[in-house]
């Protein structure tokens, strides 16, 4: 068997071997070869299949008429150009192809994928050649600080329980035993989400960065949705968006692509809860809370808003919202200015499903310029829309030692931010995310910043680090122990609590 795969692999073998599309890809094929001015088919059949190959997930079968053959030493070259080639596609697939069909299989359905993928940049560029070059260079673009256009990656299936344990930064030892400090983060019996919290500057994001990517490593399936507020979780150091394969959105930029008021069923009773919970989110926004008549307005729109508009938008609840003021003769007030300002820019878009877009990774870019209450706004939405989603699914599966599958990894920087506001969406989502394989990682200044909560985030949290801050000496002795201190920390080093640990340790993070 195995001389057979030998002989067929050869460069020579290929070389000589038949391989085609389809009639559908000859034909636009076709369209993008005039509009690129390319002489021959091989040349779009190239740029088709390294396009497929730029993404992750394994390409559909081809299907429909054949399309014309075009030679292996024409399609992909000779020598080292036809080795790339191959080397390339069995890389992507994780295996060699067992005979010489498959290979020609494989070849066939990336070349489908990635044509269709050209053709639509082509449209996209409005037919435009150098137009599409650049945005074609753009999409092949390492990821980095600014937008990222990389492809999401998707899983298939449910996420794979697998023991997760962190070493708290790259140096990550005690102090005192020099032994290296870890933290399992989906044992049994513990709680997944964590907290840093530190000074400006003292190295919470770089820390937390550092634990999010070994995460990524020990756990690849699980998805990571992350607010940035500075932008910096994609920057080099922290290169989150490489390490989870994430999509940088700034709502600046481009809306969100998230049916974000998805309903979980279409009964009653969701409706009205659903309404009930996105009223106490929209009302929390502003410092100044809406009032009681508000609230209830607020209520009224959303429920109409929900029954009537599928899918539903912030727009419809702003328009349902001035219905009522119109029908009640009651002169509009700051509810509806505050629906009015979310409006302005089209935050959200009904593109993917809650399932589809929490499978996928996610950088929400919102940087200083985005105004606050559009801030707020977008991450108690989207943590809400979390939230719902992963408490409709069963609880997460276990391995055989009890470590539970992560769904989701939930993270907000400069938490401090919207800690004030009291997102319900995500209050639950720590206090009931746990068994459905939802961690939280909050990363704040100080441990004053949590004191407002009415829930108790950081007695639900698994972990919590602190590096050197101005912070109340008694919330610091009761969060980390009896004796704690931050006065004692130097740079690079942080008090860590893991849960069930008596006290905390003190820990050289980086230096
Ligand atoms: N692991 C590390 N290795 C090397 N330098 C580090 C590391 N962590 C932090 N630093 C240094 O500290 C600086 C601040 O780190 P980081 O951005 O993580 O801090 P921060 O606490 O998130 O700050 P801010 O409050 O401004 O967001 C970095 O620019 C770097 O100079
Ligand atoms: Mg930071």
């Amino acid at each position: 068997m195995s001389n057979m795969v030998d002989e067929f692999l050869t460069l020579d073998a290929i070389a000589g071997m038949g391989f085609r599309a389809t009639a559908e890809t000859d034909a636009l094929a076709q369209e993008v070869k005039d509009i690129l001015g390319f002489g021959a088919f091989n040349i779009p059949g190239r740029l088709a299949i390294a396009r497929s190959l730029a993404i992750a997930e394994p390409p559909p079968k081809s299907e429909g008429e054949l399309g014309r053959t075009i030679k292996g030493e024409t399609l992909f070259g000779v020598g080292p150009d036809l080795a790339a080639w191959i080397s390339l596609l069995i890389e992507h697939q994780g295996a060699v192809p067992d005979s010489p069909k498959a290979l020609q299989g494989l070849v066939s359905a990336h070349w489908a994928r990635g044509m269709r993928m050209l053709t639509d940049e082509v449209r996209a560029a409005d037919k435009d050649a150098s137009q599409f070059w650049r945005r074609l260079a753009e999409s092949a673009l390492p990821a980095s600080g600014g937008m990222s256009v990389a492809e999401p990656r998707v899983f298939g299936g449910d996420v794979v329980a697998a023991p997760v344990v962190l070493q708290i930064g790259e140096v990550g030892t005690d102090v005192m035993s020099n032994e290296p400090v870890v933290w399992s983060l989906n044992a049994p019996g513990g709680s997944p989400h964590s907290a840093f919290m530190g000074g400006v500057g003292s190295g919470k994001t770089r820390t937390a960065a550092f634990v999010l990517r070994s995460l990524a490593e020990q756990s690849p399936t699980t998805p990571l949705i992350a607010f940035d507020f500075k932008g910096d979780m994609s920057d080099k150091n922290n290169a989150l968006d490489k390490a989870f394969g994430a999509t940088v959105l700034s709502p600046l930029i481009a809306p969100i692509p998230l049916d974000v008021f998805a309903l979980a069923d279409s009964g009653r009773h969701t409706i009205t809860t659903t309404a009930l919970r996105l009223r106490d989110s929209l009302s929390n926004l502003k410092e100044a809370r809406f009032g009681d008549l508000q609230r209830r307005r607020l209520n009224d729109a959303l429920e109409t808003a929900l029954r009537n508009c599928k899918p539903c938008t912030l727009p419809h609840v702003r328009d349902a919202l001035k219905k009522i003021y119109a029908s009640e003769g009651v002169k509009e007030d700051g509810a509806v200015s505050s629906l009015v300002e979310l409006c302005r820019l089209p935050l959200f878009e009904p593109k993917y499903s809650p399932a589809e877009f929490f499978s996928k990774s996610w950088i929400i870019s919102l940087p200083a310029n985005v105004p606050e209450l559009v801030r707020v706004a977008v991450v108690s939405l989207l943590t809400d829309a979390l939230e719902r989603h992963i408490n409709t699914l069963t609880d997460a599966a276990t391995d055989t030692n009890g470590n539970r599958a992560l769904r989701s990894m939930c993270v907000i920087d400069e938490a401090h931010k919207i800690l004030g506001a009291r997102l319900p969406g995500l209050a639950n989502l720590i206090r009931l995310g746990r068994s459905k394989g939802a961690a939280v990682m909050l990363i704040s200044q100080r441990p004053d910043d949590f004191a407002g909560e009415d829930d108790d985030f950081l007695a639900e949290m698994g972990l919590i680090g602190c590096f050197s801050t101005n912070a109340n000496p008694a919330q610091v002795r009761r969060i980390f122990g009896p004796g704690s201190a931050l006065t004692a920390l130097k740079k690079g080093e942080a008090l860590i609590k893991v849960r069930g640990d008596a006290r905390a340790a003190q820990v050289v993070c980086w230096q």
